[in-house]
């Protein structure tokens, strides 16, 4: 009986089309691509729309459908990821008319077509697709591809301004905020713009826009968030789900947009296990050459092995590789490999890596959570700056430094990660989360019974 209920289930997913809008950034596209494969695998026919904007190699993708929308900003240089949020906000007003149009295009055969559109799934950032989902009558499902206990601090802002903790005075910075445990005013997730009312703006609209989706989506798992979770629920009052971590359910990422350099993982093969500190600041976190000076001692005066990612553009206004300090490579010489971009989730997993230097961007924590790697966080903006307190205060599998780029505290990190008691007594608490995160996505697992629930919510619309 159990049996033929699974096999109607999936005879009628069969019959569905699914309509996914990635955020043309790397950290956004890496889970909406995951999720894509997940739900093609259960069934469903995909169909991708993209921006021309950082667009996807749809070759690497013969089982879904593309459809290339003109975004606007091809002609304009001056958008570039060193100012993410007035890019989100230009791209917000840009796409509106052709995602309309292409979405109408998908729509109108719906009643003849064999595979009718059942709903939208969109990235929270793209709030103008809610408007255009009503217009049409189709559900939207909303996908916030961070963790939740940032994205309720980012629900908080307005809250934060009011009790005074914005904007932050230097003179408070370390300050527990008492109704936001535990974070210190310094953590409240604000982010760095040349146009601030441009941020309240988008972040206003995400929230508003979220609230009035048919779903909410996490790329998170119920052991890490239990508390966070029942907490959204009750604000949003909307179905959500937490169904990570994605990239567990099946094999293979093929959606990095930068070559990712494969000599990274023969060179850890040489080394020797849990030695080696992997340092990456994701794909938009930028640094000045002085910051890039106390990174570059901080690793070479911790005399050990290290992998480091320097992308292009990781130093401000230098596209090529970033120019590292005078004396540097002579120090390091032997213990060192430096590559542009790497494949990251490999290499979380590879037994030489002891420890995991990080900006905090929600993918990063949860590859290494998944692979049971205590962290170093050294968060820049945003959703960072939550991500990187938990992982310090409250899963306390890692530790943030708190001066934020500075050689002495560097040093003093990496030696307390793989040299010290205290540094076991981290990886034991990373390695049960680890377990506890393969658990989640077996058959009885959370986040699988969860994945279930939410093809379920789709299939009753
Ligand atoms: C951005 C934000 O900065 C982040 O805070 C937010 O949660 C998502 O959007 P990004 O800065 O790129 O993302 O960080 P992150 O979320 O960690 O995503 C980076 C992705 O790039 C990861 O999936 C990681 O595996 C991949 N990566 C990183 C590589 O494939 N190779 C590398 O060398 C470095």
């Amino acid at each position: 009986m159990e049996d033929q209920v699974g096999k109607a289930k999936i005879q009628a997913k069969k019959g569905r089309r699914l309509v996914l809008f990635p955020v043309p950034l790397q950290g956004h596209i890496n889970p909406k691509i995951q999720l894509a494969n997940i739900l093609h695998s259960k069934g469903f026919s995909i169909c991708i729309i993209h921006t021309r904007f950082n667009s996807l190699d749809h070759s690497k993708y013969p089982h879904f459908s593309f459809h290339f929308i003109p975004d606007g900003l091809l002609e304009n240089d001056e958008f570039s990821t060193s100012d993410v949020t007035v890019l989100l906000r230009q791209l917000n007003v840009n796409c509106v008319g052709p995602f309309r149009e292409i979405l109408a295009s998908l729509l109108s055969d719906n009643e003849t077509h064999e595979l009718p559109v059942s709903c939208l799934i969109t990235d929270s950032i793209w709030h103008f697709t809610q408007d255009v989902a009503d217009n049409f009558k189709l559900p939207r499902i909303a996908f916030r591809t961070t963790s939740i206990c940032s994205f309720l601090d980012f629900h908080s802002l307005p809250l934060f301004r009011q009790k005074g903790y914005l904007p932050k005075q230097d003179s408070q910075l370390e300050l527990r905020l008492r109704e936001f445990p535990p974070l210190k005013v310094k953590d409240i997730p604000v982010i760095k713009s040349r146009s601030p009312e441009i941020v309240d703006r988008l972040l206003s609209c995400m929230m508003e826009r979220t609230k009035a989706a048919s779903g909410l989506i996490f790329n998170t798992f119920k052991d890490l968030e239990e508390n966070e979770l029942i907490k959204i629920s009750q604000e949003f009052c909307i179905p959500t789900f937490a169904i990570g971590p994605l990239h567990k359910y099946l094999p293979g990422s093929l959606s990095s947009l930068l070559k990712q350099d494969q000599s990274a993982i023969f060179w850890l093969d040489k080394q020797a296990p849990k030695s080696v500190i992997y340092v990456s600041f994701g794909s938009i976190a930028e640094m000045d050459e002085t910051q890039l000076s106390e990174v570059a001692w901080g690793i070479a005066n911790s005399m050990q092995p290290f992998l480091w990612v320097i992308r292009p553009g990781l130093v401000q206004n230098s596209q090529e590789i970033a120019r590292l300090p005078n004396g540097f490579l002579e120090a390091v010489e032997g213990r060192g490999c430096m590559v542009k971009w790497a494949p990251q989730q490999e290499l979380l997993a590879h037994p030489a890596v002891g420890v995991f230097w990080t900006h905090s961007g929600w993918n990063s924590t949860l590859e290494s959570i998944c692979e049971g790697v205590p962290m170093i966080c050294s968060p820049f903006f945003g959703d960072q700056m939550v991500n990187s307190r938990f992982v310090n205060d409250v899963w306390k599998i890692g530790v943030q430094l708190e001066k934020g780029l500075e050689r002495g505290e560097i040093e003093r990190a990496i030696k307390r990660l793989l040299a010290e008691k205290e540094g076991e007594e981290i990886r034991d608490r990373a390695m049960s989360f680890r377990e506890k995160i393969y658990f989640s996505v077996t058959e009885c697992g959370s986040s699988f019974q969860s994945l279930e629930s939410f093809v379920d919510h789709i299939l009753s619309f």
